[in-house]
């Protein structure tokens, strides 16, 4: 039988021959050639082709998130898509070591000869913060220019096309924003949830009031704890103050998109709660590889150059310090942990609600 497609020939499938004709070191140009530069090239060029890749699956993940209905197999497929994305940034913190079997000295080789070429000016690694969700009030500024005043025209077309779309961060916002199942039929679940709290909160109180073993000094500082931990959950439970904290860049959800997330933490155990939680989950995940990476790349830089400014021309290693403190996208999740109460403290969800969430083979 004959094949229904011409044969395909490795190399030219992988477009080999223009692949590894890209890695064109400077130093080779200007006549004094360095040997680590070409370990420079290709670790970049390999970064960029995950970069790609990853773009690829958040695009993927962002195009069934703006649909109005999220159907279970779709939420399994962004699952899966989320996990990948994790799998390849662990590749992507683990690659920095090879890079690091370069010296300062063999770096200083051919260093001059990429001024003011950067790291910073990685579109894609901007189109990646865009797609999460990273806004522009929320990014670290160096000299006072936006992130994409260093890049081309072309590319800074990119960046706000990429910055103009739904991020992420919004679309989750509002499939949260929609989740069924925390009201109705007389059930209130931030009614229970707040009779809970209180019942905890004065449990709490009580034992510190009354543990003979506290001397006064250890039971004031206790008390002021317990009133910081006090104010964190009125600030959850009262709209207003959830409004000002979002209006501040403290948080992004919105009041019901923070209170969704965390019904689906507390009840993740009922079957239909379970992908919810899983993806909410890997949000985490991609959030925190990223902050790892930034990171390590910033130790990495300061054994690489100290304190120099870098190519680019920021203050180098202090510079990404602060991105990795300050670019995180999701600090809503992040908060979660903070108003989680003990399984033995949580309200028992209704039947009617229960069986809302089950899979239906559980109710026959
Ligand atoms: C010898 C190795 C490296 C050094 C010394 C270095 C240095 C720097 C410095 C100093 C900056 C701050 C901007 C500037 O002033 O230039 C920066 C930013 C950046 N670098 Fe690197 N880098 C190295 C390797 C890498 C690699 C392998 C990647 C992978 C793609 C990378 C990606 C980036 C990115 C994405 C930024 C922007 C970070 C942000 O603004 O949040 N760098 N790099």
């Amino acid at each position: 039988m004959q094949k229904p497609y011409p044969p395909v020939y490795y190399g030219d499938y992988l477009q080999l021959e223009r692949l590894l004709t890209s890695q064109l070191p400077k130093s080779e140009e200007y006549g004094k050639p360095a040997h680590d530069e070409m370990l420079f090239i290709i670790v970049h060029q390999a970064y960029e082709l995950w970069f790609k890749q990853i773009i690829h699956e958040l695009g993927s993940v962002l195009e069934i998130f703006s649909k109005e209905k999220i159907d279970e197999k779709n939420l399994g497929t962004c699952v899966a898509r989320l996990r990948r994305i994790t799998t390849i940034q662990k590749v992507l913190i683990d690659q920095l070591n090879i890079l690091e079997t370069m010296t300062p000295l063999d770096f200083l080789d051919f260093r001059d000869y990429l001024i003011p070429a950067s790291g910073f000016q990685s579109f894609q690694f901007r189109i990646v913060e865009n797609m999460l969700g990273l806004s522009i009030e929320n990014r670290v500024k160096f000299d006072d220019k936006n992130y994409y005043s260093l890049v081309s025209d072309e590319h800074q077309k990119l960046l706000i096309e990429s910055h103009n779309k739904t991020s992420l961060l919004r679309a989750v916002d509002n499939w949260l924003s929609r989740i069924p199942f925390m009201d109705g039929n007389g059930y209130h679940f931030l009614n229970e949830y707040m009779s809970a709290v209180t019942r905890m909160l004065s449990n709490e109180m009580e034992i510190i009031l009354n543990n003979p073993s506290l001397t006064d000094d250890k039971r004031n500082r206790q008390l002021s704890e317990f009133e910081n931990t006090k104010k964190k959950f009125d600030a959850l439970l009262d709209k207003d103050l959830h409004d000002e904290l979002v209006s501040k860049g403290i948080r992004k959800f919105s009041y019901k998109s923070s209170l969704a997330a965390l019904f689906i933490n507390l009840y993740r155990d009922e079957p239909i709660l379970h992908l919810p939680f899983r993806f909410l989950t890997y949000l985490i995940d991609v959030d925190e590889n990223f902050t790892s990476w930034r990171y390590k790349h910033a130790l990495m830089v300061q054994r690489m150059i100290g304190s120099k400014v870098g190519t680019g021309g920021s203050s180098g290693h202090h510079y990404l310090m602060q991105t990795a403190e300050k670019h995180k996208v999701f600090p809503d999740l992040l908060e979660i942990p903070t108003f989680l109460i003990p399984r033995s403290e949580l309200p028992e969800l209704p039947s009617e609600v229960r069986s809302r969430l089950a899979f239906s083979y559980e109710l026959t």
